[in-house]
């Protein structure tokens, strides 16, 4: 272990964030970022499904960024497609809006939240529904970005409540976004390619954000691990 670090557990992780959500008349959203295989999708279904274990079900659920990607054929008419998953090839506006909805609207209300297939690969449209969830969890590769690049991204920092970084280092990222492209069915060569001219590139982006996190969380055997 690291010097000065310590350790926690799912468990713990959610608890803080119950915490800090309960006794609040509004929604509390956690932000988690980090670069492209990090395992933030993984590590955003284990917060909410300990917060749903520990606190009642449907009290936590995920909104997920991705569920912002543009569509195919919009990125194909705009000459985009092979830079998917750029910060451009989303519709931060969108993102932001309806994140911003989440936030302000009752408890009870429906709000619809688009998801990503990643079979079809293609945002769903009303993929997950929010109603009585006190906690939103989003998560995503850009939700720390200022708008040095592209605009729109600083936007979504305002409207977390607390923000973590995950980290991992390079080489397991890059050996699992690989598998991952080759299970999606790449040759081994394409997938390398990609990971190394895109998935990278962006990765490199998201290690700038991570200074502005409030929590740096690596996975440290079965737990996590900060500080
Ligand atoms: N703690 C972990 N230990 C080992 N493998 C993990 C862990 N978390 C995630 N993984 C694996 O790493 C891969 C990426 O995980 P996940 O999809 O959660 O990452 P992600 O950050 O959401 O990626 P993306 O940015 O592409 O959406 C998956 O194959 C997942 O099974
Ligand atoms: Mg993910």
């Amino acid at each position: 272990m690291t010097r000065g670090s310590v350790e926690t557990s799912l468990a713990e992780l959610a608890a803080r964030i119950r915490a800090r959500a309960d006794g609040r008349a509004g929604r509390f959203v956690l932000g988690i970022a980090g670069p492209p295989g990090a395992g933030k999708s993984t590590l955003a279904r284990g917060v909410r499904d300990e917060l749903n274990i520990a606190a009642g079900s449907g009290f936590a659920e995920v909104a997920p960024m991705d569920g912002f990607h543009f569509t195919n054929a919009r990125l194909t008419a705009e000459g985009k497609l092979a830079r998917k998953g750029e910060p451009d090839t989303f519709d931060v506006a969108g993102y932001v809006a309806l994140l911003r909805t989440l936030r302000n609207s009752s408890l009870g209300e429906p709000v619809a939240w688009p998801t990503y297939s990643r079979e079809l690969h293609e945002p769903v449209p009303g993929g997950v529904v929010f109603d009585r969830q006190r906690v939103v969890v989003t998560e995503g590769n850009y939700l720390l970005l200022d708008d040095r690049g592209t605009p729109g991204w600083s936007a979504v920092r305002r409207l977390l409540d607390e923000s973590w970084y995950l980290d991992v280092p390079r080489p397991i990222i890059e050996r699992r976004l690989v598998r991952r492209h080759i299970r999606g069915g790449r040759t081994p060569e394409s997938a390398k390619d990609k990971v190394a001219h895109s998935d990278l590139v962006n990765a490199r982006l998201v290690e700038s954000t991570r200074f502005t996190a409030d929590l740096v969380l690596r996975k440290y055997g079965r737990g996590y691990r900060f500080g």
